[in-house]
């Protein structure tokens, strides 16, 4: 029986599968660029389950899914049984015959990898509370567009330890880079993913110390969809922590700036610096539809 391939975080990548997937997005995206038609997928479904907002992941799946001649359905939790308590094992079971793979944007991890389990059909993460691997694909992908391989460099992740860090942790493990994890106290990486990466992560508390040197300065929201209560507080928690261009220019002489969006300028990032020609997040956030299609067609190859 064929084995399925899911997606759920970046670890499930060899570090040769990872960097092939990135080739494969940039050769896709010349391929668009030059108006080549392929459209491989004529026939097939994807079915996305949004339980928690999205722009990106949803337009990005769902015009990448055309691009590749397919079909995306857009699935929310309000509207379908899973928001009525269908169990999560069920509706795996039920779509699963129905559709050629799945995405699935949701809170805990634990949901997605349930899913996984009775899913006949392969499984992305699309973002859940623990890990944002796809958007990790673009990040590596546009690092690797703009100054090639990764491997050896510095990244800096300034902010909080939530599913992005996270998804950098594992990125930092399968392409050899360091991380500087620059978060205020109590507001850390889980442990369990950070203790497996400790050889090529550190924590600091000073940002300026984390970013000194740095070749990528990332940074993402203080407060997570679903985490907006303790917006103020998280305010008052991360003051200090937000990237800026003195931040920008003790980094390397051609750092470069991501962000995965939406970005709350003047929080997490100064508009000086998200506006800035060293920041790439237009390429990070397009790089999504090529790293998005170029994964899909690993997991349905
Ligand atoms: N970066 C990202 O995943 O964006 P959306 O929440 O808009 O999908
Ligand atoms: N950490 C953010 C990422 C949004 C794409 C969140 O989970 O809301």
């Amino acid at each position: 029986m064929k084995q399925i391939r899911h997606f759920l975080t970046l670890l499930d990548l060899s570090p040769r599968e990872f960097r092939g997937v990135i080739q494969r997005a940039s050769e896709l995206k010349t391929m668009r660029n030059k108006g080549v038609e392929h459209r491989p997928f004529s026939g097939k479904s994807l079915a996305m389950i949004f339980e928690k907002s999205s722009t990106r992941t949803r337009v990005s799946f769902e015009a990448g899914m055309e691009q590749l001649g397919g079909h995306a359905l857009f699935l929310s939790s309000r509207d379908t049984q899973l928001g009525r308590g269908e169990p999560i094992a069920d509706s795996a079971r039920v779509l699963s015959r129905m559709v050629d793979i799945v995405m699935i944007r949701t809170f805990s991890h634990d949901i997605i990898k349930v899913f996984a389990e009775h899913s006949a059909v392969p499984v992305i993460n699309g973002l859940t509370d623990q890990y944002h691997p796809c958007q990790l694909l673009a990040d590596m992908q546009t690092w690797f567009e703009h100054r090639g391989d990764i491997q050896g460099k510095t990244v800096a992740w300034i902010g909080d330890g939530n599913n992005m860090c996270h998804s950098y942790i594992n990125a930092a493990r399968r392409l050899d880079f360091k991380l500087n994890i620059c978060c205020p106290e109590g507001f850390d990486p889980l442990a369990e993913i950070l203790d497996p990466a400790s050889g090529r992560c550190e924590i600091f508390r000073d940002p300026m110390a984390a970013a000194a040197g740095a070749d990528l300065i990332v940074t993402d929201v203080w407060a997570s969809m679903g985490q907006e209560e303790e917006q103020k507080a998280r305010e008052a928690a991360f003051a200090g922590f937000q990237v800026t261009s003195e931040m920008m220019s003790v980094a390397a002489g051609d750092a470069l700036f991501m962000h995965c969006l939406p970005a709350h300028r003047g929080e997490e990032v100064a508009a000086d610096v998200i506006d800035n020609p060293n920041s790439v997040v237009w390429d990070e956030a397009e790089n999504r539809l090529h790293a998005q299609k170029a994964l899909m067609e690993f997991l349905l190859k």
